[in-house]
Order: structure tokens, then C-alpha cells, then sequence
């Protein structure tokens, strides 16, 4: 049996044309880039997160000395809300990068990692995370669900 998996998704010609909750939340990720520590890469990641308290909270990557020992910004910000708002569910996410001395003009793509993260905490919350991905500046990408970006991706249900 042949079948198809698809979903939809937006693309902005840019960050203008958002609605003024989710231009805030993009606005925090790509301040949250300030606060990277990336002297590896010098590739800067800031994400921020809207809970269903209203509150904004933001991370950003870390990397260490031992480089696989580095964390991306988003996992940064989910096990950071984990552990700090656990009754909190987070509505949606925002994703932005400040690469030194090049541009940052097209939509950041979160890597299969966070990924899968975002996924757990979705499938924990048993609600969708809209994801919003863009650089500093340029197009913006808008998923409905963080599921989106990981196809048949691992469902923790089947260990129980
Ligand atoms: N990185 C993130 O923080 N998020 C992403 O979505 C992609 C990559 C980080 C990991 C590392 O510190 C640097 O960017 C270069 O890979």
C-alpha cells in the first residue's frame, strides 16, 4: 500500500506580516542570541517559548570545550522549562541565529535532536508546540505542530 505523509505549513516574506503575539516571540529568540555561548562555532542560537502562563521565556546555546558536551538553544530552553515550569504547557516557539560575520537571512532549521524534544514535549503536553523559524531578518517559516518537523518520529508511549 502506497502512502503519502504531507503538512502544511506558512512562509512569510517577513516577520512584519506576523501577528503581533508571535512578532514578540520571534523578537525575544533573536535577543536571546545575545546570551549564547559559542565561542566554538560562532554560530549565536536564541529560542523563546510562549507557556500557556503568558510568560516568554528564552535560551540559547551553550556549547563546551568537550564540543559534543554543547547544547543547541532549543533543548537549552525546553529542559529549562521542564524543570521550572512543569505545570506550564508551552504554546508555541520561536528559533532565530546571529552567525558571526555572515548573514542571517533565512529561516533556522532546529536539528533532529531538538527535534525529538520537541516532540516529547508535545506528546507530554498532548498539545501542539507552533514552531516559528526565521533569521534576524528575511522570510519566516510557521509550523502548526512541532511534529511537523519529525515524521515517524519516537513516541515514548511505547515503552509503557
Ligand atoms: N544549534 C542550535 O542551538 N540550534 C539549532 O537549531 C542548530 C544548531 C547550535 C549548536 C551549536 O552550538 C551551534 O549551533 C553550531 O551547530
Amino acid at each position: 500500500m502506497q502512502k503519502k505523509y504531507a503538512f502544511e505549513y506558512e512562509l512569510l516574506e517577513h516577520a512584519g506580516l506576523l501577528p503581533a503575539a508571535d512578532q514578540n516571540l520571534l523578537q525575544a529568540a533573536i535577543i536571546a542570541t545575545e546570551s549564547a555561548y559559542a565561542p566554538y562555532s560562532n554560530f549565536k542560537v536564541g529560542a523563546a517559548a510562549l507557556l500557556s502562563t503568558g510568560q516568554i521565556i528564552i535560551g540559547s546555546n551553550q556549547e563546551s570545550s568537550s564540543f559534543p558536551v554543547g547544547i543547541c538553544a532549543e533543548r537549552t530552553l525546553l529542559n529549562s522549562i521542564g524543570s521550572q515550569y512543569p505545570e506550564a504547557t508551552i504554546l508555541s516557539m520561536a528559533v532565530s541565529y546571529d552567525p558571526l560575520n555572515k548573514p542571517s537571512i533565512e529561516p533556522i532549521s532546529p536539528c533532529g535532536m531538538c527535534r525529538q524534544s520537541l516532540l516529547d514535549f508535545e506528546n507530554r503536553y498532548h498539545a501542539p508546540i507552533k514552531i516559528i523559524l526565521a533569521g534576524k531578518s528575511g522570510p519566516v517559516m510557521v509550523l502548526p505542530s512541532a511534529s511537523n518537523l519529525l515524521p515517524f518520529g519516537f513516541d515514548g508511549a511505547i515503552l509503557k
